[in-house]
């Protein structure tokens, strides 16, 4: 018999989305067709959580039968990296060579494997003395090129998961691997890399040559469309068997403002406050009374987090006349959810600073939307609008904005709750 599917494969608001994921028609033909041309190499970026790993995950799932993925962090250097690909497909090669028969892995991979295996285990002997602080050094034979041809003899492709992470000078690296990588594909059609960055614009996840442009495609996967957050809604209150009302699925794609991930942390919160961990026998139908509880949910775990989102932003030090975090912050908290212009926040600012410049705004829009840790506020290039990145920091401003304005942080947290919820239900 088959078991019932669980609320938490279905709403899935930290891991990939599997069960509940929705084709993204906008961007699938350029990636598929990137994946499955041989020797091109991939960029994908666009904004945290706009749904980068999962697209890649699920294509790369129909498409190959596995793949390398290697996160990177601030701290990566190039050289982890490549040792970090070649455990993973050491793992792979033993797994096969138990498991299946081995004649489909070549000798001159093999002998390659052992090479590089022997080595790093002779280094790490000799570096055992001194093991506080274990690097382990790259090997001679562990190039680019003999990456390409392992990861192609397995049939795989490498993903470099949230690469624009890691320092410059070692991001230059990938465009000369790349590079191998490309004139690899003539002997392995799968070889290939993919680079992962939350940013926006594909050269800075990584700077390459001209000549390599056309051999490389650029997929921007942008915020999803309010449709596609509903899809993701109706695919998963069906799986389970439950049906929210349209106007409670229409509200919560509205607030989720283009993040799949705050849809699925509603859901979830709503099957939760009902009691819905699996896929129900009989048909539960909710409504838009469900909203408000979910998010109350919402904004109680993400407190810590979004109280210092704001300390990060308010407190940067204050130089000349005006405190600009405040002053766009406040402003662009009273225009619409779905963002403003620049002439539209100034126009606001304007109201209370007559002298407030368009040079004072880019200046401190600018630290808003690149603060590095945790960014408060997005341009969306199409329209030329920014807006608040998750839709509870708009609340959030405006419960901040609701009393005397606040400039320290001594508020009592649960207060501040009571006021943003007392915001969104203005709001809605
Ligand atoms: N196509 C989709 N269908 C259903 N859910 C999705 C889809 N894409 C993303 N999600 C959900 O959205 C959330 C964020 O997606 P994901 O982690 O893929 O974003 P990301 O762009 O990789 O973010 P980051 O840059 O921070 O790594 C996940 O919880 C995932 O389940
Ligand atoms: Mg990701």
């Amino acid at each position: 018999m088959k078991s019932s599917t669980s609320v938490y494969d279905v709403f899935t608001p930290t891991t990939p989305a599997k069960v509940s994921f929705i084709e993204r028609d906008e961007v699938n033909e350029k990636l598929v067709d990137a994946l499955r041309t041989p020797g091109t190499q991939l960029v994908v970026y666009g904004y945290s959580g706009s749904g980068k790993s999962t697209l890649l995950r699920n294509k790369l799932r129909q498409l190959y039968e596995h793949e390398v993925t290697t996160r990177c962090t601030s701290a990566s250097s190039f050289d982890q990296l490549m040792l970090s690909a070649f455990d993973d497909l050491d793992g792979y090669y033993i797994s096969e060579l138990q498991e299946k028969n081995t004649s489909s892995i070549s000798a001159s991979a093999k002998n390659t494997i052992a090479s590089i295996r022997t080595e790093l285990s002779a280094t790490a002997s000799f570096s055992s003395e001194n093991l506080a602080k274990k690097t382990r050094i790259l090997p001679p034979q562990l190039t680019a090129q003999n990456l390409a041809k392992l990861m192609g003899e397995a049939n795989c492709c490498w993903v470099l998961e949230d690469f624009h992470k890691i320092e410059e000078s070692e991001r230059t690296k990938l465009s000369q691997t790349m590079k191998v990588f490309m004139d690899m594909a003539d002997d392995y059609k799968t070889v290939k890399v993919i680079a992962v960055g939350a940013v926006d614009s594909a050269r800075q996840v990584v700077q390459y040559d001209p000549e390599m442009r056309t051999r490389i495609a650029e997929i921007h996967v942008p915020l999803m469309e309010p449709h596609e957050l509903q899809s993701i809604i109706n695919l998963g209150t069906k799986i389970l068997k439950i049906a929210f009302s349209p106007s409670l699925t229409n509200k919560i794609s509205h607030y989720a403002n283009g993040l799949p991930a705050i849809c699925h942390t509603i859901c979830l919160n709503v099957c939760q406050q009902n009691g819905i961990y699996e896929e129900v026998n009989t048909l539960v139908n909710l409504t838009d009374a469900e909203l408000e509880p979910a998010l109350e949910k919402y904004l109680s775990n993400s407190s810590d987090t979004l109280k210092m989102a704001f300390e990060a932003s308010l407190k940067q030090v204050r130089k000349g006349k005006y405190d600009h975090p405040k002053l766009i912050i406040h402003a662009l908290a009273q225009l619409s959810q779905d963002g403003a212009t620049k002439d539209e926040i100034l126009r606001k600012i304007n109201k209370v600073e007559p002298t407030y410049t368009s040079r004072s705004f880019s200046g401190g829009i600018e630290k808003l939307c690149k603060a590095q840790r945790t960014p408060l506020i997005r341009l969306d290039e199409n329209s030329g609008k920014y807006s608040f990145i998750d839709p509870l920091y708009r609340s959030f401003a405006l419960a901040l904005n609701s009393d005397e304005p606040k400039t320290s942080f001594d508020v009592n947290i649960q207060t501040l709750i009571e006021n943003v919820i007392f915001k969104i239900r203005e709001l809605q």
